[in-house]
């Protein structure tokens, strides 16, 4: 029974895969940043579930090259720990974790150095001779996106990565890097540009966590799969779209991180945009990658880059109390930790239909999710009184990213009666409660994707290099133009409030953060 007192059953009634099922690639990883804060909390414990659930390759090899010159048993004895912490799946299945931990070596020293890329060399050449890993190579560089340029030269001089032309076919070479993808447009047209020297394009694993979370793949299948919503998915039918992606969290120590990076290159950029393009996506030809991505790409194109007088006009950043006292972040800082601004894409789906997005830390709750409002019901039938009319709320349909996975369809009812009472109800699809597991992390997702060579769920060059052009005037105009207010909000709360005039200037409102 729902809160709205609806009970609806969901049955699973037929499931067919798609080539995302294919087993992946035996190989071995080399993970840069092994001993870092990602690895703890996603990497290695995305390797543990995926061991645990039989999907992880029989020959699979993880060599961890971190910065500390520490035996290999202290790094896999510190990642039992915090495995045991960040882990879905709870308690640690001894018999998993052993088999994952003889899978494990290390190489630490420094990064800079050619030291480490010979002692690296020798370990993967010791078990490529072994054949477990059939020369197939995944890098993966789980470090700040300034050290790829000389990680990736040293790695091609130390002939660990061989170049493009001489590429060990039928064996691969691929690389997963971490957002944030570049710091600007300039940086990450570089940094696209310094890569294509050494990879080809299909070897480069862009990796934006948030295209790998259950709930945003499911976009694609709900919007595609269903007939009755895509002929309503557009300018015609929907009033408005927000996409949320609040965190209760603050920076939790990231003030290095965090004082170059701020809200909209830290969410907006990637993970907001990356969301904003499968909900508005056109049908692809096929789900194989470049049709998918050539979709999301389109979309991108289609939003209009904002002047300068449309950033003061349709974005509003704030800065919670208190940012300025975290450790590591400057006392006199501007850097916003909340940024919401209204978007609108230039294609005859979508023109005139805005999209909202905002994210933001330090908020009373943490909420992802995507509303859908449909446009509000000719009011001639219902307005033979008033007190009746303000009842009827317009449909929305929400895809809840997290936490609680699921959908929301609103919809209007008759209250029981003589009386003609309308009254707002849901229908509540939970992905707990329907499939009866717990969704696994994106990360699990997107490893075994890159192991397969499926690029779907990775950025493509030109889609981040548009993202970064459509926030750069927003930058540019922070940069420039001290006028530009920085609204500061209080910690736990909703925000600031100036971003409600954003919307309600044009008779709308924000769904409300509750608590
Ligand atoms: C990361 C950001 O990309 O996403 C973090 O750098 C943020 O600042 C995180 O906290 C949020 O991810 P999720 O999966 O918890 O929504």
């Amino acid at each position: 029974m729902t809160a709205d007192g609806m009970e609806i059953t969901t049955s699973v009634v037929g499931a067919s895969s798609g080539s995302r099922e294919l087993a992946p690639d035996t190989c071995l990883v080399v993970l840069f940043g092994i001993t870092g804060d990602l690895a703890k909390r996603k990497l290695v414990p995305a390797f543990y579930n995926l061991a645990r659930d039989r999907k992880l390759p029989e020959g699979l090899h993880i060599i961890g090259v971190g910065r500390e010159e520490i035996p290999a048993e202290d790094v896999i004895a510190m990642h039992r720990k915090t495995t045991e912490k960040f882990s879905r799946s709870q308690p640690i299945e001894d018999e998993v974790w052993n088999d994952l931990a003889r899978r494990i070596d290390y190489v630490g020293g420094d990064f800079n150095e050619d030291s480490l890329y010979a002692a690296l060399y020798q370990k993967v050449l010791t078990l490529e001779s072994s054949g477990v890993t059939r020369n197939n190579q995944l890098y993966y560089l789980s470090v700040p996106a300034q050290l790829f340029p000389n990680i990736l030269t040293k790695l091609r001089r130390s002939r660990l990565m061989p170049a493009v032309a001489a590429s060990r076919l039928p064996a691969w070479t691929r690389v997963m890097v971490e957002k944030p993808f570049g710091h600007d447009l300039d940086s990450a047209t570089e940094l696209n540009r310094l890569m294509a020297g050494f990879l080809d394009e299909k070897q480069i694993y862009r990796l934006d966590h948030y295209l790998g979370k259950e709930t945003v793949q499911n976009i694609l299948v709900f919007r595609f799969g269903n007939s009755i919503f895509e002929p309503i998915w557009n300018r015609n039918f929907v009033d408005h779209v927000q996409i949320t992606a609040a965190e209760n969290i603050g920076i939790e120590g990231r003030g290095n991180f965090y004082e170059r990076t701020g809200a909209l290159r830290d969410i907006v950029q990637n993970h907001l945009l990356q969301v904003m393009s499968l909900c508005a996506m056109e049908p692809p030809i096929s789900f194989r990658a470049e049709d998918v991505r050539d979709e999301k790409t389109q979309v991108l194109r289609a939003i209009r880059p904002m002047s300068p007088a449309q950033v003061r006009q349709n974005v509003v950043r704030g800065q919670y109390a208190g940012y300025t006292s975290e450790k590591d972040v400057a006392p006199d800082s501007t850097q916003p930790t909340y940024v919401a601004l209204k978007l609108e894409i230039d294609n005859w789906r979508w023109k005139g239909v805005p999209f909202y997005l905002r994210a933001g830390k330090s908020l009373s709750r943490r909420l992802t999710e995507i509303r859908v409002q449909f446009q509000a019901v000719p009011l001639s039938l219902f307005d033979f009184d008033q007190s009746h009319c303000h009842l009827l709320r317009p449909n929305v349909l929400t895809i809840r990213i997290q936490p609680d996975e699921g959908l929301v369809q609103q919809f209007m009812c008759k209250v029981p009666g003589e009386e003609l009472t309308a009254a707002a109800v849901t229908m509540d699809f939970s992905y707990d409660r329907a499939f009866g597991k717990s969704v696994p992390e994106a990360y699990e997702r997107l490893l075994l994707d890159a192991m397969r060579g499926d690029a779907t769920l990775f950025a493509r060059r030109d889609a981040v290099e548009r993202s970064w052009e459509l926030c750069m005037p927003i930058l540019d105009a922070w940069a420039s133009d001290p006028e530009i207010p920085l609204h500061s909000y209080a910690p736990s709360s909703a925000g600031p409030a100036a971003d409600d005039e954003l919307l309600a200037r044009e008779g709308r409102c924000w769904e409300p953060l509750k608590p």
